[in-house]
């Protein structure tokens, strides 16, 4: 990765220049504001350190053009000893950290280690979201509505932090996904994402499955057992259903979040955690810390950072895109044939309400596919109760009689020509002594 270094005291270019040329940097320096600038015309540095006192000119200016023409560059400033004032504005500026003279070996690598974390890591997310981009979606996740694109901005965001996530939204909008979305673009990625369901278990259980045992902790324990947290290990673990957990658990996951440490059952040794937390919930938990079903200490741990996911209903405009994915994804499944949907199909789906959000429309589509004969969906492919329901969505629109359509159009024509008679009969290719009749016969004004 290549550095530029912009200082007008030589022994301090040189310094950074070896130390970082050791850990494998392409280091380039420069000893006043210009010469860098005719060179940034034809070159790239993804970090740069630069001096805020340049004999020629200042450090914010070079600093600002930079951004201008590469907005994730990672700049560091240096300040000589007393400086830090113009640091801070610079920080504001949108550089990224700032070293003072006379440097540290040790700071100067850690600094630019760390930008170079941040760039790859902001390389690797644009990579993957232009792979996956194209229906404008992260990992696999569709939608283009403002409420979900809101929802994918939040994500990348909070990826990219390390702190704990509290996703709150219904059931089957994407909990899940979005949890494994955010490890997978995280800095932990490499390591293991590991999900457990805090509902429908006793204490003892969620207990031993968190934490693990230690073998004659209790009989039946005839072996030694790592825990979910510890088989984690600087990965993350996804809590779902965290408003079921048992209150006397709940004090336990408290402790978990505040040490960082955990005891297996019957074990005396603590182990120390290195895992991020990204909790889910379809219960509004602040009700929940109110009725005092839940504890609100350990919501605030938990809630670092809250993410809600729309509801289906939410954000209509999507669910043509996702029919669309999930054909695709069945059909490919199933090695069928089937890549379309009927225009009626389409409209029954559109009209649904969905009360168990994307995963319904998911299975509706998964036995669409699965039933379907030929190339497209269609209605007879669809859930008995939504054929149904789409007679009275439609009824007094689509599933009108001819003859009522025959006087609704006749009405629109003669109001689009002005009631010109003549005209009106020449649209609707029938003789003009039918178009009387006809309005005779629906009352339709004076013949
Ligand atoms: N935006 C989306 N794009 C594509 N598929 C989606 C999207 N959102 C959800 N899904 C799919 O819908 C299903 C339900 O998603 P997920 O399991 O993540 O939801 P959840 O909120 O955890 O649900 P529950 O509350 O029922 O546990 C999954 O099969 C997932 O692949
Ligand atoms: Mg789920």
């Amino acid at each position: 990765m290549k550095v530029a270094v912009i200082d007008d005291e030589e022994v301090a270019c040189r310094h950074i220049k070896r130390v970082l040329e050791g850990e494998g940097f392409e280091v380039e320096y420069f000893l006043d504001g210009h010469s860098f600038l005719q060179r940034l015309t034809h070159s790239f540095f993804p970090i740069v350190f630069i001096d805020l006192h340049l004999p020629d000119m200042n450090g914010m200016e070079i600093l600002n053009q930079v951004k201008r023409s590469f907005e994730e560059v990672e700049a560091i400033i240096i300040t000589g000893h007393a400086s830090v004032e113009g640091a801070v504005d610079a920080i504001k500026a949108g550089a990224y950290h700032y070293i003072a003279k006379p440097f540290k070996r040790h700071d100067v690598k850690l600094l630019a280690e760390k930008a170079r974390k941040k760039i790859e890591l902001l390389e690797e997310n644009r990579a993957l979201r232009q792979a996956l981009g194209k229906e404008g979606s992260i990992e696999g996740f569709v939608g283009s509505s403002p409420a979900i694109q809101e929802a994918f901005a939040m994500i990348e965001k909070v990826a990219l932090v390390d702190c704990n996530v509290l996703l709150q939204a219904d059931t089957g909008t994407g909990k899940q996904m979005a949890a494994k979305a955010i490890h997978n673009m995280s800095p932990r990625h490499n390591n293991s994402f590991v999900a457990f369901n805090c509902g429908g278990f006793t204490e003892e259980l969620i207990a031993s499955e968190l934490f693990g045992h230690e073998k004659g902790s209790f009989t039946g324990a005839t072996a030694t057992k790592i825990g979910l947290l510890e088989s984690a290990a600087g990965g993350t673990v996804f809590l779902d259903e965290i408003g079921e957990m048992p209150l006397t658990m709940q004090v336990k996951l408290l402790h978990v979040l505040q040490e960082r440490q955990i005891f297996r059952v019957g074990g005396t040794k603590p182990i120390n955690l290195d895992v991020r937390f990204i909790a889910a919930t379809n219960k509004d938990l602040k009700k929940e810390v109110e009725a005092g079903t839940f504890r609100e200490d350990l919501f605030y741990r938990l809630n670092v950072v809250t993410i809600r996911l729309p509801k289906l209903t939410e954000r209509k405009d999507d669910i043509p895109l996702l029919i669309t994915h999930f054909i695709e994804k069945f059909r490919l499944k199933f090695n069928k044939q089937t890549s379309k949907i009927t225009h009626q199909a389409l409209e029954i789906l559109n009209h649904y309400n969905y009360p168990g959000n994307v995963r319904e429309l998911e299975n509706i589509i998964q036995r669409a596919v699965a039933l379907a004969d030929g190339e497209s969906i269609q209605v007879r492919d669809l859930p008995a109760d939504l054929r149904k329901l789409a007679m009275t969505t439609f009824e007094g629109e689509d599933l009108l009689s001819l003859e009522t359509l025959e006087k609704q159009h006749i009405a629109k024509i003669l109001d689009i020509t002005g009631n010109n008679k003549k005209l009106s009969s020449e649209i609707l290719g029938i003789p003009l002594t039918t178009l009387w009749r006809r309005m005779k016969k629906y009352g339709l004004g004076k013949p």
